[in-house]
């Protein structure tokens, strides 16, 4: 792109990690393979729930969805930051930086609300169990995925749509291995103090809301559930304190961040390494190694393709046999 006049940067450089040549190559190593456990591990999800007709329920219907987003949100900075460990000079173009950004807040906020998501659809199954299957019909269910996506991309395309003006003439190094928003508008030579008021009403606030909104439900079903002592009251508790860990670890550097989003501190760095790579490894196991049922699947699956690799064989043995027999005895 030709650099304007007022906007002579038309690429970032990205600080990276680490500055050590050491832990570059130990990275490297160590990204690589969490990132295969990403998309290995979401992928798994994604197929166990679509073939298996015992988890067509809103419960996995949501969790594929999330695995999903997980998995589309790892592939946008991972790959990048681990091919950067290898190079000297980590740089980005303006669309590179801008679509990484924009990307990752569509699929961030589209994660919250999900997690919002998954968070009533607990609570109705332990609070209102009888009802559960008529009040989360598949209606109710698809316009809860559907708000999810639009809240996501509402909430990137308003901030976007006020960055994508902002001229950049001076320093282009972020400190960070991706483009980080509050770190790029500091770039920009321009006074950006409502964009960072505006940053904070967007990005802060539906953290933090959906942040609290989440506490509130959990306590609220954790209490329910405390004063039944029902059959089914353990599972629930299980699979409550998985979804809780997920939240805690996604939301917590999420409102640390995005809260106090121009007073940067050194952790931010490594508080971004959680909601940017660590959750989406960890929802699939937290799910999968935890869930029986998921669990079961997996299994059945794995059998299913090992029983129909034998039939091929048996098939292809017999085929082979009669024409040996055919072949030998005409
Ligand atoms: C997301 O949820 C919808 C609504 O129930 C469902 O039909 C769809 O299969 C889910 N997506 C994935 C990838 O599982």
């Amino acid at each position: 792109m030709e650099p304007k006049n007022n906007s002579v940067v038309s690429e970032f450089i990205l600080l990276g990690l680490t500055k050590s040549q050491n832990l570059q190559i130990f990275f490297f190593l160590g990204f690589s393979l969490v990132y295969i456990g990403i998309v290995l591990g979401n992928l798994l999800i994604l197929i166990t729930v679509a073939f298996d007709s015992h988890l067509h329920t809103p419960m996995y219907f949501l969790l594929a969805n999330l695995s999903l987003i997980d998995m589309i949100l790892g592939s946008f900075a991972t790959p990048k930051m681990i091919v950067d460990f290898l190079r000297e000079q980590k740089t980005i173009s303006w669309w590179g930086c801008f679509s990484q950004m924009f990307f990752m807040h569509i699929l961030g906020g589209s994660e919250m609300m999900l997690l919002v998501a998954m968070a009533i659809d607990r609570y109705v199954a332990i609070c209102k169990p009888l009802h559960y299957m008529t009040i989360m019909n598949h209606r109710v269910l698809l316009g809860l995925i559907l708000t999810s996506y639009a809240v996501g991309f509402v909430h990137s395309s308003s901030q976007m749509a006020f960055m994508l003006n902002l001229p950049f003439c001076g320093p282009n190094t972020v400190d960070s291995f991706f483009c980080d928003l509050p770190l790029v508008i500091k770039l920009a030579c321009r006074d950006t103090y409502v964009l960072q008021l505006l940053v904070i009403a967007d990005s802060g606030l539906l953290s933090l809301i959906c942040f609290i909104l989440l506490l509130f439900s959990y306590t609220i079903i954790i209490y329910s559930v405390r004063h039944r002592a029902s059959g089914g009251s353990s599972k629930a508790l299980s699979t409550l304190s998985a979804h809780i860990t997920v939240v805690t670890l996604f939301f917590a550097p999420c409102v640390f961040i995005y809260v106090w989003p121009f007073s940067r501190y050194s952790v931010d760095k490594i508080l971004s390494v959680f909601y940017t790579i660590f959750t989406p490894l960890l929802n699939p196991i937290i799910y999968t190694l935890r869930n029986q049922e998921v669990k079961a699947a997996i299994k059945k699956i794995r059998n299913q393709h090992i029983n129909s690799k034998h039939n091929l064989n048996l098939r292809q043995r017999i085929i082979f046999l009669r024409f040996l027999r055919t072949y030998f005895l005409s």
